[in-house]
């Protein structure tokens, strides 16, 4: 780099690329990037009139136009419909109510066996599962996959060992933010929808998020290592992988979450499904 100016726009230029990336900018739409600040303003005379619209002609015996369904009914509905997962997660790729699928690389669905006996539910993809169209495949998915490993389950396993994963959101939202109430209506009804048709012996919630959406309440701190029940099925909520990796500490409880949930297991009457055998 030739002079010490260079250098500061070479790297503002790379900062503000990968800030694109992050937002979910994929695609270059010109070759010549374009500075709307540097654009002569349009003159008033230039702008093309709008005509102020006439008012709709309404006939005294038209029928009262028949008002769209909102986003919840249509994927209460969309989610119903669905007989198997396959359909469930052909119907989520093609919902398109959801401001988030618009800023997502990929609709992430599930990973793992849908026949294992535990299912674990997530918050939603960050960047690398949003990336890789996977749940859990980041830093935070990588201890999950230690602490199920520590109590014999995992996700690549069939039968027994086997562990079924995936989140309340399909899509990332920007930045990670928080899912706003409005987005775990519209999709909660597919995450019910999810569970009904893996049927899994028991759901671990991992953080807050999948609890409001199950058990319609959050509070990890106080909720977790503490059995509740969603759907008819045994729910043990837990700390977050990624809220283990920031507090250390906190693994000393989530320890003793995975020895109940083994526990669990062993003594669950089992739809003829055995226990998580030691590897
Ligand atoms: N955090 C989640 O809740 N889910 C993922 O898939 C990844 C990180």
């Amino acid at each position: 780099m030739d002079s010490p100016q260079a250098y500061h726009e070479y790297h503002a230029a790379l900062a503000a690329l990968r800030w694109q990336l992050e937002m979910g900018a994929s695609e270059a739409i010109g070759d010549v990037p374009v500075s709307r600040f540097d654009l002569p303003e349009k003159s008033p005379a230039s702008r093309p009139r709008r005509r102020a619209a006439p008012p709709p002609a309404v006939s005294p015996t038209a029928a009262p136009a028949a008002a769209t369904p909102d986003p919840v009914t249509l994927a209460r509905q969309a989610a119903a419909a669905a007989a198997d997962l396959p359909a469930l997660e052909a119907a989520i790729a093609a919902f398109e109510h959801c401001e988030l699928k618009r800023g997502a690389r990929n609709t992430v669905f599930a990973d793992g066996h849908p026949s294992a006996r535990v299912m674990v539910i997530g918050e939603a993809p960050g960047r690398d599962e949003d990336r890789l169209g996977r749940p859990f495949v980041g830093r935070a998915g990588q201890l999950l996959d230690r602490m199920l490993a520590a109590i014999h389950l995992d996700r690549t396993a069939e039968g027994a060992n086997g562990v079924y994963i995936t989140n309340v959101l399909p899509w990332r939202p920007p930045q990670n933010r928080e899912p706003t109430p409005e987005e775990m209506a519209m999709l909660t009804p597919f995450l019910e929808r999810h569970v009904e048709l893996a049927a899994p012996d028991l759901l671990i919630l991992m953080g807050n998020t999948p609890c409001q959406a199950l058990l319609g309440r959050r509070g990890i701190t106080r909720m977790r290592g503490k059995w509740d029940q969603a759907m008819n099925l045994p729910v043990m909520p837990m700390f977050h992988p990624a809220y283990l990796l920031r507090n250390p500490a906190a693994k000393r409880e989530a320890w003793a979450d995975l020895l109940e949930i083994q526990d669990r297991l062993r003594h669950l009457a089992p739809d003829g499904r055995p226990a998580p055998q030691r590897g």
